[in-house]
């Protein structure tokens, strides 16, 4: 047994920020991740930050408004606000730290404008290979701290006592289960577009964190809005290659089978999304294209972009792109309160794997980066203050005080899928873990993905169900641990997607194509302890 005051789980950008700030006190700090410490999907991020820094014609008043608009009414405005107004300063200690952003020719820092930003703002380095850079940032600085790395260590379970969190259990690699004890648990395991087929997300984005929520009894909202972004190269390559959203910042257009426009590249990622699949809906394709031809200096300003083209046999500068939507983000996540805590005493969030309501029901581009490094130190002070446990602001305030105004909360009322799809897979019985994930991504891809229906969704939840039921209760490996939580976080999203009857930022339903008044509210999950997969 190891012993610890925090165990940070995960090391991307909000996870290296809150070890690295935690390892500067007294506290005994450990970080574990289950690949390297350098293998994130904050190194996938491409755009960059967004940060109103000094651009005079900008304001913190217009992102916020932007970050609102995107998020179509499901937004925390409290939240927002605190990541928007801490983001300069937080993207300036980055920068004191050692990361170099692009800057113009005369020195200042050269900002991308991209879709549902009124303003060019958003910070970029090496083009499109700002995750890259903000990684090896943030390692290099925990590297130099007292913090202890546990890599090839996937957290399976949380231990819970009745003051709380006491500690985890850890797989390593090579099959040993690891018992940790802590005082103080912190989610960072980032997202989970591997639920999909069709993804811009590392193979390690398997919903870990908000499966050890769902797990403990820790309530979770927001699952059925997943981010699908609209420019993945489209080629048999998983993950997708992206094309960041800073192309069509520069100029780059959309066309479709006629090589016409059919949207504002500019507007917010849901709205592009869901155009392209009614147009690829319509003309009966699996892809449109992203026209480039007219950028100049493409190889200059995106060196990493038209390497990866290279790649693939293709030239952005002499023909269009082919691309199509690939799940990306995913908004919804573990419910915290303004400093990260959720509502488990010593259990905290922060980034993608936490619902801190700043993205609401789509996020605006380039905000995530922007939100692991405000909710990471703002997770850290609150340690360093010695908190524990929730308050009843931020998205917590609709479970700590209902009564107290915000968003409402409705339970997620979820059917016993898995009796049923148990029933509907016997032929599955004899699939390998590897080809039971390759069906649950299919699944997810083609009933869940940009355009969602009941019927789908009911189709997707007995399969998803079906496979649920025949894991077994112990994950002895990796693999099996990941299409548990693969098949948790996909039960909660069917689930709350089949229940939101409206078509509201991400979540699109072509039963229900517009959003309604009586959704303006969050749909939460919380499970009894140790009950389903
Ligand atoms: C991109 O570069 O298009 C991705 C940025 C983001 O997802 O915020």
């Amino acid at each position: 047994v190891s012993r610890f005051d925090v165990v940070v789980v995960g090391s991307g950008v909000a996870g290296l920020s809150i070890a690295q700030r935690l390892a500067e006190s007294s506290l005994e700090v450990a970080l574990i991740t289950k690949a390297t410490v350098s293998d994130s999907t904050t190194t996938w991020a491409q755009g960059g930050v967004a940060a109103v820094m000094g651009n005079d014609e900008d304001s913190i008043d217009l992102h916020v408004a932007d970050t609102l608009r995107a998020g179509a009414g499901l937004c925390d405005i409290e939240a927002v606000q605190v990541l928007i107004e801490e983001g300069p300063r937080r993207v300036a200690e980055l920068i004191e730290l050692g990361a170099s952003f692009d800057r113009n020719d005369e020195g200042r820092l050269a900002l991308a404008r991209e879709g549902g930003h009124s303003h060019a703002r958003v910070l970029h380095a090496g083009g499109a290979a700002t995750g890259v850079e903000v990684q090896r940032t943030l390692v290099d600085a925990l590297f130099q701290s007292s913090a202890t790395v546990l890599e090839h260590h996937l957290a399976t379970s949380l231990r819970v006592g009745a003051n709380g969190i006491e500690g985890l259990s850890a797989l390593t690699r090579g099959g040993e289960l690891r018992e940790i004890t802590a005082e103080h648990v912190v989610l960072a395991s980032g997202g989970a577009g591997q639920l999909f087929e069709v993804t811009t997300n590392p193979p390690e984005a398997t919903g870990d964190g908000v499966a050890l929520a769902l797990r403990a009894g820790v309530p979770v909202a927001d699952v059925e809005f997943m981010q699908f972004h609209p420019t993945a190269l489209h080629a048999a390559i998983s993950p997708r290659p992206l094309l960041s959203e800073a192309l069509r910042g520069h100029g780059a257009l959309l066309r479709d089978g006629a090589g016409d426009r059919f949207v504002d590249e500019l507007a917010p990622r849901d709205v592009v999304a869901r155009a392209m699949a009614k147009v690829m809906a319509e003309q009966g394709l699996d892809h449109l294209w992203l026209d480039a031809t007219s950028l100049e200096r493409f190889a200059e300003r995106f060196p990493s972009l038209e390497a990866r083209l290279r790649e693939a046999g293709l030239d952005a500068s002499e023909a269009w792109i082919p691309v199509a939507p690939a799940a990306h983000h995913w908004a919804g996540g573990v419910m915290t309160d303004l400093v990260g805590s959720t509502m488990l005493e010593g259990l905290w969030a922060a980034g993608e794997v936490a619902n801190s309501g700043v993205h609401g029901a789509n996020r605006l581009a380039s905000n995530s980066l922007l939100e692991g490094l405000v909710f990471g130190a703002r997770v850290a002070e609150a340690l360093l203050q010695g908190g524990r446990g929730p308050s009843a602001t931020g998205l917590l305030r609709a479970l700590v005080a209902p009564r107290s105004g915000g968003i409402p909360a409705v339970s997620a009322q979820c059917r016993d899928a898995a009796r049923e799809g148990a029933e509907a897979l016997r032929e599955t019985q004899g699939m390998g873990t590897l080809e039971r994930r390759s069906l649950l991504q299919a699944t997810m891809t083609r009933h869940a993905g940009v355009v969602r229906s009941a019927e789908g969704l009911e189709r997707a939840a007995a399969i998803v169900g079906g496979l649920a039921a025949q894991l077994g209760q112990a994950a002895r490996s990796f693999g099996e641990a990941e299409l548990g939580n693969l098949a948790l976080g996909a039960s909660a999203l069917l689930c709350s997607a089949a229940q939101r009857e409206e078509s509201r930022g991400s979540h699109v339903r072509a039963d229900f194509p517009e959003p309604s008044v009586a959704w303006e509210r969050r749909i939460v999950h919380q499970r009894e302890e140790g009950v389903g997969p």
